[in-house]
């Protein structure tokens, strides 16, 4: 009867002994009426419980509970004893009923209540919702998609530990998803975009949360066929003696150092009657240490993310194929580790890129652009795209800039932001449109290369030299870069977006190429 979420529930009540918690939408009042307003579906719900929950919500929300969304609170109702001869009124009602705000209802908001009831109903059985019986389509996807969201733990990699608390590896969204029952009309569809958006998420969090002990380019590269295989993708891996002979000469050198050697991997979705070829690169640096030009030690520590724009491109082809997109899609993923050593590439080499165009290194910290114009060079050559899209832990100076809260966005066209920005209003995985500053292509000039790779002079605005440069590769095709270094991380969980890796840009790029005309 209750098998996932978004069934009808045409039965008359639910015990209690297959529901463990209700859950009722409640917002702040609007200006005619007085105290918290219960919304969607309550009177639905309070018909087919017998419960006044309008009352409920009143007397139990507490002055703090202002009906925002993002606001939750509990309310366990006491059981009858076995042996009662009057069962209590409430005597079929679930055990706890969850009063869940929703402030005016916005697909933003409801995301958001969504990831609340997650945190508030984690370990909860069977989650019934009535919250989302008003709200929109794409309200219930948001919903949904904030639900499973939040309900991600990060892998834990316990061994002999001597805690039971150790937990197993995270339990996959669809699994977490039969948690939560909807209220209301039946929204399959929609339930089945959240769990697609949900699932590309967590797949980048999950191998962005991977320690680099585990996680190496050849690992990875691994990952990615099995994944790709189970969905009847197909993929390309080329291995070290590969890459030399068809020319990454910036993929061998970043990953030169490392006992554990470079990879490039190609996963495509190919649909029937495809519209665009998109191809999508991402920077798949397994562990940045710096290399030679070594990073301070706080800044090391979190460099095992710096595969997260691999893992969005990878999570997103995927994702694409699940969704049915319309266009042919392409994830090309350079992967290696950015270590140093005896075989370590140093500042003043000059590298010949996949191009064939020379670059000058002046920093072997800036190792992303490196494996990036080799990943773009073969894209041109070998994958003819309509459109080039990048996403890249590229800079500090983007993180420094924008904060965590926005990706830099840099792209060859207007309708490329419009499109971008559209498909961040929609999710909630915000951009910033960046400037692509002619003038400062100065600073990529050399005087022993075609290219200098990053500026002689600290002259700032690093995230836009960035870009720059890898305009260079771009062959002059419609471009789009996302510079994740913010987002793609987070020191603590908000609303959807967990602590650790945050999966930011999968739900993004999967709806810009859902909605791409
Ligand atoms: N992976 C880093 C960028 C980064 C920094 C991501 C902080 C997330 C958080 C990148 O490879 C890097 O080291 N960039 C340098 C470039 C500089 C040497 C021109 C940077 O931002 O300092
Ligand atoms: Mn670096
Ligand atoms: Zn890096």
């Amino acid at each position: 009867m209750v098998e996932t979420p978004g069934t009808v529930l045409d039965c008359p009540f639910l015990t209690d002994d297959a529901v463990s918690a209700l859950v009722v939408a409640v917002a702040p009042p609007l200006e005619e009426e007085d105290g918290l307003q219960p919304r969607a579906g309550t009177v639905d719900a309070a018909a087919r419980y017998g419960i006044d929950l309008a009352e409920l919500a009143d007397r139990s929300g507490g002055s703090s509970f202002r009906g925002a969304a993002g606001e939750v609170t509990t309310v366990d109702l006491p059981r009858t004893h076995a042996g009662a001869a009057n069962p209590l009124p409430w005597a079929g009602l679930p055990s706890t009923i969850v009063l869940l705000g929703i402030g005016a209802g916005s697909d933003l908001e409801l995301r958001r209540a969504g990831a609340a009831l997650a945190g508030a109903t984690r370990g909860l059985e069977r989650v019934v919702s009535a919250a989302t019986a008003d709200a929109t389509p794409s309200g219930v996807t948001a919903f949904v998609e904030g639900y499973l969201l939040a309900a991600y733990r990060t892998p834990r990699f316990g061994g002999l530990a001597p805690s039971r608390k150790v937990r197993g590896p995270a339990p996959d969204p669809h699994a977490a998803a039969e948690q939560l029952v909807l209220l209301g009309e039946g929204a399959e569809q929609q339930i089945l975009a959240a769990r697609i958006a949900a699932s590309a998420t967590w797949l980048v969090r999950d191998l962005s949360n991977t320690p680099s002990n585990i996680k190496d380019p050849a690992w990875f590269a691994q990952q990615a066929t099995g994944l790709a295989g189970a969905a009847g993708l197909e993929t390309e891996v080329l291995g070290p003696r590969e890459l030399a002979a068809k020319g990454f000469g910036g993929l061998l050198a970043v990953g030169a150092a490392s006992a554990s050697p470079p990879r490039l991997v190609t996963v495509t979705y190919v649909p029937e009657d495809a519209e665009q070829h998109v191809v999508l690169v991402g920077k798949g640096i397994t562990y940045d240490t710096g290399g030679l030009s070594i990073k301070p030690r706080e800044a090391m520590v979190p460099m095992k993310t710096d595969m997260a724009g691999a893992a969005v491109a990878l999570a997103v082809v995927l994702g694409a194929a699940e969704a049915g997109v319309r266009h042919q899609v392409t994830a090309v993923l350079p992967l290696a580790e950015n270590h140093f050593g005896a075989d370590s590439y140093r500042p003043g080499d000059v590298l010949r890129t996949y191009s064939g165009r020379t670059v000058e290194v002046a920093n072997t910290d800036a190792e992303g652009r490196l494996v990036l114009a080799d990943a773009l060079g073969y894209a041109i050559a070998e994958l003819a795209p309509d459109l080039l899209i990048d996403v890249a832990t590229l800079t500090g100076a983007a993180s420094i800039g924008l904060g965590r809260g926005h990706a830099a966005l840099y792209a060859t066209a207007p309708e490329l932001v419009t499109g971008l920005e559209a498909a961040a209003a929609a999710t909630g995985e915000r951009v910033w449109h960046m400037p692509l500053v002619e003038d400062y292509t100065s600073a990529l000039r050399s005087t022993v290369a075609d290219l200098r790779h990053v500026p002689l002079e600290a002259g700032g605005g690093g995230s836009i030299t960035a870009a720059l440069f890898l305009r260079e590769f771009t062959g002059g095709l419609p471009w789009v870069h996302l510079d994740i270094a913010g987002p793609a991380r987070a020191t603590s969980s908000r609303h959807e977006v967990t602590e650790g890796a945050t999966g930011y840009g999968a739900r993004l790029l999967l709806r810009y190429l859902t909605d791409l005309r």
